[in-house]
């Protein structure tokens, strides 16, 4: 079935030498991207060169005077723009060529086949001369991949040296004043932005420039049990229940023992009475914000599930037809909680220290499907338990996943005999 599209399609095409981490750009694009609504795929031509050619290629293969080598990556190359296209015109809304396309011959082959279809291309560059962050990167990802499966790693990162020198022969940084494009020099140090026009690539630049790679935890939590959860009311401003007082004490003692020595760690609360109280055990002062407060429910606001269910069965049927879309009549929808938490996320991307979210359940749901790649349509049945810290570490291409359940000792609470939510 066709995607549903609400922007012009656009290809945007990877340049760089290997180990410049354009797939983890690609899959950041593409994860925020899809995350915002955007239908976006990543076609990767290493992909493409494993299936059909077979993974474990010697670095001769890559070689530029290798005809045989060359041909047969060009045909993968090929295939690969093709599959991209025409899934474009499927009704895809972003494709990111994931490739090197490290010449102007090549890319102008990429720019015309596009043009031909009617799509236009945005090149995206990575220029990354730093030894230490190429050895993380061939490190985290290359010696991982199929391409040197059971091979030793010093012959790996030998045999994969061999294969950048082969690129870095022919290479030609992007300079075409004529092309648009995004060159991002030292992950994220220099952005440089050319002829770049248009609603969603003009929404990439934050998100680039805010990139880096140190490893830190960000835990997400929804705030300890409160008086509403107790009685099964959505909505509010209520306080913690003593069940809830114990779980904030059960969260400092919890990240003040995973907080690596030395480091800082940074607060976000909801503007709401139950997450600042949360967090009271951990700072005085955390950081507020209104984009982290729980999904807006209108008029049902202060009600529970089951008097939504009797007195507005409309509301109740709607919402459960389509929880994604659904917006309370004068209040959101979750589709509504994605758009509004755009910036925390870019302020998330941001931040090289641990990071803790008390928020709300709707919120962390939709924070959560961003961080863990989740199709945003899921985001309204995704587990956010109470009393559970989610630890979710980024690392290059995904997201390692703990989760810590720290219950209360005191007595079952009776929201645990309600209903599950509509
Ligand atoms: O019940 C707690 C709560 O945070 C409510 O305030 C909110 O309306 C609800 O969860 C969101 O969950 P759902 O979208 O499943 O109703």
């Amino acid at each position: 079935m066709p995607h549903q599209r609400d922007a012009a399609p656009t290809a945007l095409a990877m340049v760089g030498l290997p180990a410049r981490g354009k797939t983890y750009i690609a899959r950041k694009v593409a994860r925020y991207l899809s995350w915002l609504g955007h239908p976006t795929r990543v076609f990767n031509v290493g992909s493409y060169r494993r299936e059909h050619l077979g993974a474990q290629q010697p670095n001769s293969f890559f070689d530029p005077d290798n005809a045989e080598g060359k041909q047969a990556l060009l045909g993968m190359a090929m295939a690969a723009l093709d599959d991209m296209i025409a899934w474009l015109e499927e009704g895809g809304e972003v494709a990111i060529y994931d490739a090197t396309n490290s010449t102007r011959l090549r890319r102008q082959l990429v720019q015309e086949r596009c043009k031909k279809h009617g799509v236009p291309v945005v090149f995206i560059e990575s220029i990354c001369d730093d030894p230490t962050v190429i050895d993380a990167t061939v490190r985290e990802t290359k010696l991982l991949s199929p391409d040197y499966a059971l091979v030793d790693p010093d012959e790996a990162a030998k045999d994969f040296r061999a294969r950048i020198a082969h690129y870095e022969r022919v290479y030609e940084p992007l300079d075409d004043p004529e092309a648009s494009y995004i060159k991002i020099i030292d992950v994220g140090r220099k952005i440089e932005l050319n002829r770049i026009r248009g609603y969603l690539p003009a929404r990439l630049a934050p998100l680039l420039i805010n990139l880096h790679i140190t490893r830190r935890p960000i835990w997400l939590t929804r705030h300890g049990e409160s008086v509403f959860n107790q009685l099964g009311i959505l909505g509010g401003d209520s306080d913690l229940s003593p069940r809830g007082e114990e779980y904030a004490r059960s969260l400092a003692r919890f990240v003040n023992s995973q907080l690596p020595r030395e480091a800082s760690m940074i607060v976000w609360t909801s503007t709401m009475r139950r997450t600042i109280q949360t967090a009271q055990h951990l700072t005085r002062k955390p950081r507020a914000w209104r984009a982290l407060d729980e999904i807006d429910a209108g008029i049902c606001d202060g009600m529970t599930y089951e008097q939504i269910e009797a007195d507005m069965p409309d509301v109740h049927t709607a919402r459960v037809a389509d929880k994604f879309r659904y917006r309370y009549p004068r209040g959101e929808s979750y589709e509504d909680v994605i758009q509004r938490l755009d910036p925390l996320i870019l302020n998330l991307e941001r931040q090289e220290s641990p990071v803790l979210v008390i928020a709300h359940q709707a919120v962390l749901r939709a924070l959560y499907a961003y961080l863990t790649d989740h199709p945003p349509n899921e985001c309204p049945s995704l587990s956010i338990p109470l009393h559970t810290v989610i630890q979710l570490t980024p690392t290059a291409y995904g997201c390692e996943e703990k989760r810590f359940p720290l219950e209360p000792v005191l007595g079952p609470s009776p929201a645990s005999n309600h209903p599950p939510p509509l």
